[in-house]
């Protein structure tokens, strides 16, 4: 009894320790315990030019996202971005507009597998080219990831971006836009896989060591550039990037601009935040159901912008003064807003501008006039408000009686603080890769630790009658101490986290391999994202349950019990939730079958261990619990016995 106690302490040890030491690898590898950045050095601005009445030093941008031209769903999408091309971006007359990516949907049918489609890319030429935008307005477009699925090369003929879009080159990319006041640099991060395998397997973007030097060269060509603005199609959180890491290569930028998530299902309307050192990450809201998109002005160097949905007008964006929870003393010459004769304000419509009426602190400040076809100004004192927080709202009202209210906090002292919302930090700085992955191991670990601590632990003698926790206990031994099912346990579990889950298609004619920690696929090596996720799930709502209603259907067996007989004596509102909720999670299971087949076709279907193998075992374990000698359980139906007597 002595030895196996030691014999289990000893094995908890070494689990435990495995758990430490890889806990130890990824924190240190991934951030936490990172090398330490110098901080932003401090840059000085000039508090000159300061923005006053004249339509100078301005310039402004468009973004757009998340487009999904698909020959499926939704024709509407196709035509209302035709109308935006072709009347929103006249009315608004951008310098530059970009389009972050997901150009097309490249889903097929069913929803559920993904291809290229060159129609759909057709499609979205034929819009730029009916709608004589490009000739409009600087139009720039990123690839996404559905722009990359079932792509074996860059070099392939299915690489459609390379011959449909306006940009039409791969890779990250330095653009400048350069004015008589003035250089902007816009550095697109393309973090897209490449080859790129079919969905879902492709949701995050990896910057590789090679990738990653790139763009930080990209970056500093353009330190002595006005602004640096970054943009790309995946949100920071769901780029796995190599040292440094985009986080850190992004710090001298003033914003990153992505899409990717659009609004979470409507679940996050606005995903905004600020880095550490300052840098604005700014998610944007998809075009495919939202119709989302934003304006970005760069007024003397004062950033500003405004989220906004297609067809409503009048738009109105304040560009001086802006927005405080906007603002970045290391990256923007705030002081100038102190400097600055005039409030400047931007409106948009199809029709003309009747009034643009300004309040601060609630107070009506006046009408601002028009300077230009879209600035309007007024005069104000800045220094009555360079203490503390004021409110500004500007209502735009046009011709036709539409109106819209802008409506901001501001402040002119470098003290304050404003705080971005928690879950949008949350789902915008976290590397989830890194919390998935930990999650997924551990869930691995405590099923196996379960497995192994009942195998070696010595069966304790209950004197007390059975309560819940000694049937739990015991019929974890049973389980523990049977060879097939704690062999079947132990291999499923250390199947999910080691062995690969199918084999197939991951590209059209491509075999590649998935595990829980990536993908192999003609010769590279995807590191582990949303795998983890789907292990998780798997560990969360197959393993770990059918475990536990092995030991449920097993205690029942050591209790006398048949398959028959446990349903006639057993209270019907114990058995039937336990075997439908088993069912439903089992039925779970065997879509997840179909659903492989559908995403990665027939061979994955047939060689998946972890889809429809597992399928059988089920079948099989549940069978031979109930079908078995009872002489196999012989020793815990004589315990059984003697518990219920005692
Ligand atoms: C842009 O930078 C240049 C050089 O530092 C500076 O002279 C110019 O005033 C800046 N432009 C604006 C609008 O502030």
């Amino acid at each position: 009894m002595w030895k196996s106690r030691m014999k289990m302490l000893r094995l908890v040890a070494g689990l435990l320790a495995i758990a430490v030491v890889t806990m130890t690898v990824f924190m240190d590898r991934y951030s936490f315990a990172g090398p330490q950045q110098p901080r932003l050095p401090a840059r000085t601005f000039a508090s000159e030019p300061a923005p006053g009445a004249e339509a100078n030093n301005l310039f402004w941008v468009v973004q757009v996202s998340d487009v999904h031209i698909s020959r499926f769903l939704s024709p509407s999408r196709i035509s209302d971005f035709e109308k935006f091309c072709k009347e929103t971006i006249p009315i608004i007359k951008p310098a530059l507009t970009l389009v972050t990516g997901d150009l097309t949907d490249s889903k097929t049918k069913d929803k559920l597998g993904s291809d290229q489609f060159e129609v759909e890319w057709q499609t979205y030429q034929t819009i730029l080219k009916r709608s004589k935008v490009m000739e409009k307005t600087k139009w720039i477009d990123i690839k996404g990831n559905h722009d990359t699925f079932n792509i074996p090369s860059l070099e392939s003929v299915r690489n459609y971006y390379r011959k449909y879009s306006a940009w039409q080159k791969d890779g990250s990319f330095h653009y400048v836009h350069s004015t008589p006041f003035g250089k902007y640099s816009f550095i697109c991060v393309d973090a897209s896989l490449s080859p790129g395998p079919k969905r879902p397997y492709n949701f995050y973007g990896i910057l590789n060591a090679n990738k990653m030097e790139e763009l930080s060269a990209l970056i500093s060509e353009s330190h002595a550039s006005n602004h640096t603005i970054l943009f790309g199609h995946y949100p920071t959180s769901s780029i796995i990037s190599a040292s440094p890491g985009i986080r850190v290569a992004m710090r001298f930028a003033l914003v990153y601009l992505c899409g990717h998530f659009h609004t979470l299902n409507g679940l996050m309307p606005v995903l905004h935040t600020r880095h550490p050192d300052g840098t604005l990450e700014l998610e944007l809201g998809d075009w495919m159901e939202n119709r989302k998109y934003r304006i970005l002005a760069f007024d003397h160097d004062l950033f500003s912008f405004a989220d906004l949905k297609f067809e409503e007008w009048p738009v109105v964006l304040v560009t001086n003064p802006k927005s405080y929870l906007y603002s970045s003393y290391a990256h923007e010459p705030l002081q100038r807003i102190l400097h600055s004769t005039h409030i400047r304000i931007l409106a948009f419509s199809p029709y003309p501008i009747k009034f643009v009426k300004v309040m601060i602190d609630g107070f009506y400040l006046g009408d601002a006039v028009q300077v230009s076809e879209s600035l309007f100004v007024l005069k104000w004192a800045p220094q009555n408000y360079s203490q503390g927080f004021h409110q500004i709202a500007v209502t735009v009202q046009d011709v036709s009686g539409k109106s819209a209210t802008q409506l901001h906090t501001f402040a002119m002292q470098e003290d304050l603080s404003l705080k971005f919302g928690l879950l949008a930090s949350w789902l915008l700085l976290t590397d989830h890769y890194i919390w998935v992955r930990t999650l997924f191991l551990l869930t691995v670990i405590a099923q196996v630790a379960l497995l192994i601590i009942f195998r070696f632990r010595e069966k304790p003698t209950f004197k007390k009658p059975l309560g819940v926790a000694v049937q739990t206990s015991f019929s974890l031994h049973v389980l523990s101490k049977t060879d097939l099912f704690f062999y079947s346990f132990l291999v499923l579990s250390l199947y999910t986290l080691l062995g690969p889950w199918f084999i197939g298609e991951l590209i059209e004619g491509h075999i590649g391999l998935c595990f829980s920690f990536g993908l192999i696929i003609n010769g590279h090596f995807f590191e582990g994202s949303s795998t983890f996720l789907v292990g998780i799930s798997q560990v969360l709502f197959f393993n770990l349950p059918l475990m536990v209603y092995t030991c449920w259907c097993l205690l029942l067996r050591c209790q006398g019990h048949c398959f028959r007989s446990h349903l006639h004596h057993i209270k019907p509102y114990w058995t039937v939730p336990i075997h439908l909720i088993m069912s439903l999670l089992f039925f779970w299971q065997v879509f997840s079958c179909y659903f492989l087949l559908k995403t990665y076709g027939t061979l994955s279907f047939f060689l998946s261990p972890l889809r429809t193998w597992v399928v059988g075992l089920t079948l099989f374990l549940v069978y031979r619990i109930w079908a078995m000698e009872s002489i196999v359980l012989r020793t815990f139906i004589v315990d059984m016995k003697h518990y219920q007597t005692s």
